[in-house]
């Protein structure tokens, strides 16, 4: 007996050192020792199948679950193999266990996880019995575990288990990058899908230590937003990461409103009038805007209108109904919803200039000169180990040459993917391009004041996805430990001398102050005649008396000869001033 406990108690501990999963079992009869005991199989809608437990299994004597099914239902769902409920913890990790073969390769199942929500996973199996495994987080109390027979053939499966993942330990940070961020007002962040923040406590924790920025991968695209149209809009998973950025201080990109991939699928089956589809968007950009007012500083009006080859506008459903127009009236809109935010036109390969960056310019500064209410232009930047200066060189220029428009310019969706197979190298060249990056930004502020970056853990991105040869483009890893690039972002934000003795920072006195943003300007009292300030951080523009204007350099210096100065600008007024 005693010899018994005591190794449990080594099991145990073995089990919790190695982070992994707990031992038990949370399927009854997972190996069919009891026949069907626990389980249930049905086959309707004209399905044909046959089951049996056996004792065929991986070694002789092994007992498994056989599986034929010859004429499939009319639905997929047909054909299922059905567990009792088993004790799932909202928010727990499991893992699902199974060894499994076909009577050919390739043949297919399906496991899932269900009760009100679904989750499952599609195994395809081969001719030689092998253990799969299956790794989820339950969204609800109590799940059924099932199996879908949706192919013909026959099937065994083994030993089913579910048994409940022990949370690997957060890593500790001993620095953050968000306070060095925080002394200088650059937003630092990463785009954030709200399940993570919901049911993965490292995911949350480690975004919350060392960002002070968000923006909604997807939960803000209008087919996530508003998928069935007789629903209407589905503001959950969007307000779920506002509400986590308000409680915690983090500054909100909203992405997007416009853009051909951001289609619903009911939107782009209905035949529209152009006079409705355009009161359609309009209402939808009051909506959306108006209901994130004042919390979304900067919006991604469009997305991607320009194609690839870099001269024309896409052709989709908005602009074949609409034309090219709809881009002004798209901001015209957000503006009238909320004419503080900062409204964007947002691209990729325009970042080192060329024939799409040179579309973006004209229509920027068209829009511009005809009194469209822009104020900046995403730049992307999905970039792969773009290791020549020359690169960031041309960044830097096509930066200032569309900030001559009188607009600013965001570093919006950044990632730089790596080339698998991955060397040791090639997570320092990683670091430095992730470097330079930022301190382009950290040069051309206060034209520049935002480095997001399309994810910030390798375990949530979009790229291996979508370029199957391509991953690792964060700067944390997997398991949520710093990178070189980590390493790197640091190393340079420790480099910004943050602003302490003198520093009078009045944005916000400016923003409650200002009450016209296209008046001409917004008068800075109480400084001292003769003496010399440094800027630090400034949109807008000065004017000192209204007579001149001393351009909007940070580093700069501006000697007053008043006791006051005038600001004016985009409408977002704010300035930073050190006394030398
Ligand atoms: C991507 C998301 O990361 C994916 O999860 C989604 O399936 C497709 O969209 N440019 C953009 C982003 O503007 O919205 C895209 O995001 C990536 C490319």
């Amino acid at each position: 007996m005693k010899k018994v406990a005591h190794l449990v108690f080594i099991i145990s501990l073995v089990q919790v050192l190695s982070g992994s999963v707990s031992a038990q079992n949370l399927l009854q009869n997972g190996n069919f020792q009891q026949l069907n005991q626990h389980w249930i199989h049905l086959s309707q809608n004209g399905a044909v199948s046959t089951h049996a437990v056996t004792d065929s299994g991986r070694t002789t004597g092994d007992t498994c679950l056989r599986f034929s099914v010859y004429q499939l239902g009319s639905n997929a769902y047909d054909v299922q193999s059905i567990h009792d409920v088993w004790n799932a913890t909202t928010g727990s990790p499991y893992r699902v266990t199974l060894w499994a073969k076909a009577n050919a390769n390739g043949r297919k199942i399906r496991i899932i996880a269900q009760d009100t929500a679904y989750l499952n996973s599609d195994l395809t199996l081969t001719n030689t019995w092998q253990q799969y495994t299956w790794d989820f987080t339950s969204p609800e109390n109590g799940l059924y575990f099932k199996i879908h027979w949706f192919e013909a053939g026959t099937f065994m499966v083994q030993d089913i288990a579910i048994t409940k993942i022990l949370p690997a330990p957060i890593p500790s940070y001993p620095d953050s990058l968000q306070h060095y961020a925080n002394r200088i007002n650059l937003n630092i962040g990463a785009a954030l899908f709200p399940s993570g923040l919901v049911y993965e406590p490292a995911y949350r924790k480690i975004y919350n230590q060392q960002f002070n920025a968000m923006v909604p991968e997807n939960a803000m695209k209008m087919p996530d937003l508003w998928p069935n149209e007789a629903a209407g809009i589905q503001w959950k998973d969007a307000d779920t990461l506002v509400n986590f950025a308000m409680r915690n201080g983090k500054k909100i990109r909203g992405h997007n409103l416009l853009w051909y991939q951001g289609i619903p699928g009911w939107f782009a089956a209905k035949t529209w009038q152009p006079d409705t589809m355009r009161k359609f968007l309009k209402n939808y950009v009051h909506t959306v805007v108006g209901r994130y007012k004042g919390k979304i500083y900067e919006w991604d009006v469009v997305n991607e209108i320009i194609e690839d080859a870099g001269v024309n506008f896409r052709s989709f459903i908005v602009t074949n109904t609409l034309g090219n127009s709809i881009v002004d009236s798209m901001f015209v809109w957000a503006h009238q919803a909320d004419s503080n935010a900062i409204l964007v036109y947002n691209d990729y390969a325009i970042e080192t200039g060329g024939t799409k960056f040179n579309t973006v310019f004209s229509m920027v500064q068209s829009m511009k000169q005809r009194g469209i209410p822009i104020h900046g232009v995403g730049f992307q930047c999905h970039f792969g180990n773009n290791s020549g200066s020359g690169f960031y060189s041309s960044i830097e220029n096509t930066v200032r040459q569309i900030a001559a428009l009188g607009v600013k310019v965001s570093f919006t969706e950044i990632d730089m993917a790596l080339d698998k197979p991955i060397q040791q190298p090639d997570y320092v060249s990683q670091g430095s391009c992730y470097a330079q990056m930022l301190r382009i930004v950290l040069r051309n502020r206060p034209i520049m004041n935002t480095f997001m970056m399309w994810g910030f853990t390798d375990k949530h991105s979009w790229i291996p996805q979508y370029f199957t040869n391509r991953d690792e483009t964060l700067p944390i890893d997997r398991n949520y430990y710093p990178k070189p690039a980590y390493d790197s972002l640091l190393a340079v934000l420790k480099t910004v001398v943050p602003i302490t003795g003198n520093a009078k920072d009045i944005s916000k006195e400016i923003l409650q102050a200002w009450p016209n943003p296209s008046s001409d300007g917004f008068m800075l009292t109480g400084l001292t005649p003769g003496q010399t300030y440094k800027i630090v951080d400034i949109t807008g523009q000065i004017r000192e008396q209204g007579i001149f204007s001393i351009g909007q350099k940070v580093g700069e210096d501006l000697s007053t000869s008043g006791t006051y100065i005038i600001l004016a600008g985009d409408g977002r007024k704010k300035v930073m001033l050190v006394k030398e």
